[in-house]
C-alpha cells in the first residue's frame, strides 16, 4: 500500500545483511579444514570402522533451521516468566503438581510397543529392524544405519506396553504433570498395532491416576466408514460404561470422544451421512454419538471438516510449519474459523521432533525452548482444550517420556543433556499448570 516506511526498508535490509553474513560465514566455517570434521557425517578409521555423527555442511533447509532456531530463542528470551528460567542455563522446572490432573490437556499415548523378554517378539524399536546389520565387529554397519529408527533412546529401556508395571508408572508421570487425557493410537481388533489387548489395563491404570482415555482412531487396510462405526460400536457396548473413558458434554450428553486421523480419504460426504443429524444414516442421538475430531493438516481440510460435520478438530504434527494446521501462525485464523463455525479447535503442541535422517522436517527441541513457543501460541488462542504431540512418539522423537543418553556402536542417540532424563515430562507439567492457571476462569463447557 503506497511506498513502504523507509524503516521498513531499512529493518528489510538489515535482516538481509544479517542473513547473509550468516549463511556466508557458517559455509566459510564448515569449509575450513580445521573444522570440517565438525560437519562430516562419518569418519572412517583405517580398521575400517565408520564413526557417525549427526552434523555435516549444512544445506539450505539447515541454515533456514538455524536462522529460525535463533528466532525461537529471540522470541522466548523476551519472556522473563518461564519454565526453569531462574537464569539463562534452564534449570529442572519446579512446580508443586496439581491436586488432579487437567481433563482439559490431552496427550496423544502409543501402547504399541513389545518386547522379547515378554512378548516373544519386538515391536517399533530398532531390533525388531531387519535393516539393523552389525559387522564382524559388532558394530551396526554404516549402511544399515537406515535401521535405526530412533533418534531418542528410553530411559525404561525397550518396553512392553503390555507391562503393567511400565505403563503404571506412565501414568503416574502424567498425573505428576497434571496432563488428564491420553489419547491412544486405535486400529479395530485384528489390525495392526491394535491396543485391544491392553485397553482393560490401561484404562484401569489412567483411572487410578484420575487420567481418561480417549481413542486416536487410526486408519487401517481396507477401512470403511461402515466398517470402522461398527467397530465403535463393538468397542463401545465393551468399554463405553468403564469410568476411565473420557466423555465430553455436548447436546446435554456426555459422548466419548474420537479423533479421527486422516478422515478424508473416506469421503466428506459420507462423514456427512453420519454425523449431521439429519444424514441418512446419522448415528447423532443414538447410542453410538460422540464428539469427534478430525485431523487438519492442510489449508482445504477447513472445508472438508465443516462438510463432514465434524465437532472439531485437531492438528497433531509436531513440526511448526510441517503443514497449514501444524504451523503456530495459522491458530489465530484457524480460532477464528472454529469459532465462526461452532468448531471445536485442538492446537497440538511439541517438544519437538526427531526423526533419524529427518532432515529439514526434524524440529530441535532448543533445551525446551521450542515447547514454549509452542504452548504460548496455544494459550493465546484460548482453546480450551490443548494436545501435547507427544508422551511417547519415539519413532518421531516427540516424546516427553524420560530419554537417556545412550550409545550404539558408532551410533549416539540423541538426549536431554545438559538436563536430567526426565525434564521435558517436567517442563510439561511446568507449562500445563500455568496453562492451567490461566485458563481456569473460563466458562465450564467447551461447545
Ligand atoms: C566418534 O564420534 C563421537 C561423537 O562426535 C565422538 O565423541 C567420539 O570421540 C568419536 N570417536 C572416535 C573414536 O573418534
Ligand atoms: C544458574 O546456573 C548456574 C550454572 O548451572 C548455577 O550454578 C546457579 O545455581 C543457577 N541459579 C541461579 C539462581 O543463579
Ligand atoms: C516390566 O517392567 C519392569 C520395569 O521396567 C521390569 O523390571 C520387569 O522385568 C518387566 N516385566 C516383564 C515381565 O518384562
Ligand atoms: C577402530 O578404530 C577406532 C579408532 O581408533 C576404535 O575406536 C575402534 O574401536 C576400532 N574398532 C575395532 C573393531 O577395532
Ligand atoms: C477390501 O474391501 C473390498 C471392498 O469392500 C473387498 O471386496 C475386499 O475383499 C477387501 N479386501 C480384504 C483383503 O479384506
Ligand atoms: C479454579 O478456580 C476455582 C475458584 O477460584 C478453584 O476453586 C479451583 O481450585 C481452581 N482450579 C484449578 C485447577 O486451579
Amino acid at each position: 500500500m503506497g511506498i513502504p516506511h523507509p524503516r521498513i526498508h531499512l529493518k528489510v535490509f538489515i535482516f538481509s545483511v544479517a542473513f547473509t553474513l550468516l549463511t556466508i560465514g557458517i559455509v566459510r566455517f564448515s569449509k575450513d579444514p580445521k573444522n570440517a570434521s565438525r560437519w562430516r557425517n562419518e569418519k572412517i578409521f583405517p580398521n575400517g570402522t565408520h564413526n557417525v555423527t549427526i552434523s555435516r555442511i549444512p544445506s539450505k533447509d539447515e541454515l533456514r533451521r538455524i536462522w529460525i532456531q535463533k528466532k525461537i530463542e529471540r522470541l522466548s528470551s523476551k519472556f522473563a516468566e518461564g519454565a526453569g528460567k531462574t537464569n539463562s542455563s534452564f534449570e529442572k522446572p519446579k512446580y508443586k503438581p496439581m491436586k488432579e490432573a487437567n481433563s482439559r490437556a490431552h496427550i496423544f499415548y502409543y501402547a504399541w510397543y513389545r518386547n522379547v523378554e515378554l512378548d516373544q517378539v519386538s515391536r517399533h524399536w530398532n531390533d525388531d529392524d531387519p535393516g539393523m546389520q552389525k559387522d564382524a565387529f559388532g558394530l551396526y554397519k554404516t549402511d544399515s544405519l537406515s535401521g535405526i529408527r530412533l533418534s531418542f533412546y528410553p530411559k525404561e529401556g525397550f518396553y512392553s506396553s503390555r507391562n503393567e508395571t511400565v505403563v503404571a508408572k506412565h501414568m503416574g508421570q502424567l498425573k505428576k504433570a497434571g496432563i488428564g487425557v491420553i489419547v491412544v493410537y486405535w486400529k479395530p481388533p485384528g489390525f495392526e498395532d491394535s491396543p485391544e489387548e491392553v485397553l482393560e489395563m490401561l484404562l484401569s491404570a489412567a483411572l487410578e491416576n484420575g487420567i481418561k482415555v480417549a481413542l486416536h482412531v487410526s486408519p487401517y487396510y481396507n477401512w470403511t466408514l461402515e466398517h470402522l462405526l461398527e467397530q465403535l460400536k463393538i468397542f463401545l457396548k465393551k468399554y463405553g460404561s468403564h469410568k476411565g473413558i473420557y466423555r465430553l458434554r455436548r447436546r446435554n450428553r456426555d459422548l466419548p470422544v474420537f479423533y479421527v486421523y486422516d478422515p478424508f480419504d473416506l469421503g466428506s460426504s459420507a462423514w456427512a451421512s453420519v454425523l449431521s443429524p439429519t444424514g441418512s444414516s446419522s448415528i447423532r442421538n443414538t447410542e453410538l454419538d460422540g464428539v469427534f475430531i478430525g485431523l487438519l493438516a492442510d489449508q482445504a481440510h477447513r472445508m472438508e471438516i465443516k462438510k463432514s460435520q465434524f465437532d472439531g478438530f485437531y492438528t497433531y504434527f509436531a513440526g511448526n510449519g510441517y503443514t497449514y494446521g501444524s504451523s503456530w501462525k495459522n491458530w489465530q485464523s484457524l480460532v477464528k474459523f472454529a469459532r465462526d463455525n461452532k468448531l471445536l479447535f485442538v492446537p497440538c503442541v511439541a517438544p519437538g521432533y526427531a526423526e533419524p535422517g529427518g532432515g529439514s522436517i526434524n524440529r530441535p527441541r532448543h533445551k525446551g525452548n521450542y515447547f514454549e513457543v509452542g504452548m504460548r501460541a496455544a494459550a493465546d488462542t484460548d482453546a480450551p482444550i490443548i494436545g501435547i504431540t507427544s508422551f511417547n512418539a519415539w519413532e518421531e522423537g516427540s516424546q516427553i517420556e524420560p530419554a537417556i543418553p545412550h550409545r550404539s556402536g558408532p551410533y549416539v542417540y540423541l538426549d536431554y543433556k545438559p538436563h536430567e532424563p526426565s525434564y521435558f515430562l517436567d517442563l510439561a507439567g511446568w507449562w500445563v499448570k500455568w496453562w492451567t492457571e490461566r485458563t481456569n476462569s473460563s466458562k465450564s463447557s467447551v461447545f
